[in-house]
């Protein structure tokens, strides 16, 4: 059901590879809502990806960038500002990548190259695009940044491997940026700690089967789904929000604040 919560705001989407991807059906749901959008991926993924697809259904032009070139998202702001006619009033960040993970390379042999590339994909990569939206003044004033992140960035999962570090710097960076631009322009930036979904990069962290089926078990409600992240990024993108800022907020079931669950318990039982 829609509600016409983004009705005449603007969008930039990051991340949208294929239609089990967050981003893509984040997408979807801000259209429903009202919103115009632009998406934007790294030009390899546009090539093996099918966001085309996507593009065509919510009617959104496709700006190439790779998160890590400076370049790339400055012209992606450019593009975005002669296509919308001014700045956007919502951003999702949904990035994420570790070679290490790929190469299934265990953390204490991580290698320091794959380490720097992943930090740099997952984690630098939002200083790098609010930098760069502050500079060409791209958000207008009481905007909202959404990054998407994974409780690894707080408590141990093994097999989330760098991708924890990562996090825990998104979710850093989320709150000190928050900070300056919410002064400067009183945009709010916040992450959003997903539970475990299958999709590319999800089903890429080794033993996700279990891990899923897990923290469906410990979950009180169960795991969210993507369709229901997309509802709650909505939510962060209304003017129902305007206050909440600099926070991670957990979009998980439950799953954090939960110690142990009887269904846990009695399967150790067995
Ligand atoms: N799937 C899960 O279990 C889960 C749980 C919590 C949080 N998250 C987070 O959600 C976000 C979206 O992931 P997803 O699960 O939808 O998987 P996904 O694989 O569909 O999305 C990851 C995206 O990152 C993009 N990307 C990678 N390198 C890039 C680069 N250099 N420049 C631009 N884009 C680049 C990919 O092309 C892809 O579109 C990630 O931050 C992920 O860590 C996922």
């Amino acid at each position: 059901m829609a509600y016409n919560l983004l009705k005449g705001k603007k969008g930039i989407i990051f991340g949208a590879l294929d239609e089990n991807s967050i981003a893509w059906k984040t997408a979807q749901h801000c259209y429903a809502e009202g919103a115009e959008l632009v998406l934007t991926n790294a030009p390899i993924a546009l090539r093996m990806g099918t966001i085309n697809k996507l593009a065509e259904e919510i009617n959104a032009p496709v700006i190439p960038a790779d998160v890590t070139s400076a370049e790339d998202i400055t012209n992606l702001f450019i593009k975005t500002k002669e296509h919308f006619g001014g700045g956007v009033d919502f951003i999702l960040h949904s990035i994420g990548m570790s070679i290490n993970v790929r190469k299934a390379i265990p953390y204490p042999e991580n290698n320091y190259e794959f380490t720097h590339k992943g930090l740099d994909i997952s984690a630098i990569s939002l200083h790098r695009v609010l930098q760069m939206a502050m500079k060409q003044d791209a958000i207008n004033e009481w905007g909202s940044v959404v990054a998407l992140t994974y409780i690894a960035g707080q408590r141990v999962f093994p097999n989330y491997n760098d991708m924890a570090d990562g996090k825990a710097m998104l979710e850093s960076i989320a709150r000190n940026f928050g900070y300056f631009y919410g002064v400067e322009k009183k945009v709010r930036i916040n992450t959003v700690s997903q539970s475990p979904t299958r999709t590319t990069a999800g089903s890429g962290v080794k033993g996700f089967d279990g891990f899923i089926t897990y923290a469906e078990k410990m979950s009180p409600l169960g795991n969210a789904t993507a369709d229901q992240c997309a509802d709650y990024c909505v939510s962060l993108f209304s003017d129902l929000t305007k206050m909440v800022t600099m926070q991670n907020l957990f979009h998980d079931g439950g799953f954090s604040f939960t110690g142990v669950s009887q269904a846990v318990i009695e399967q150790m039982e067995k």
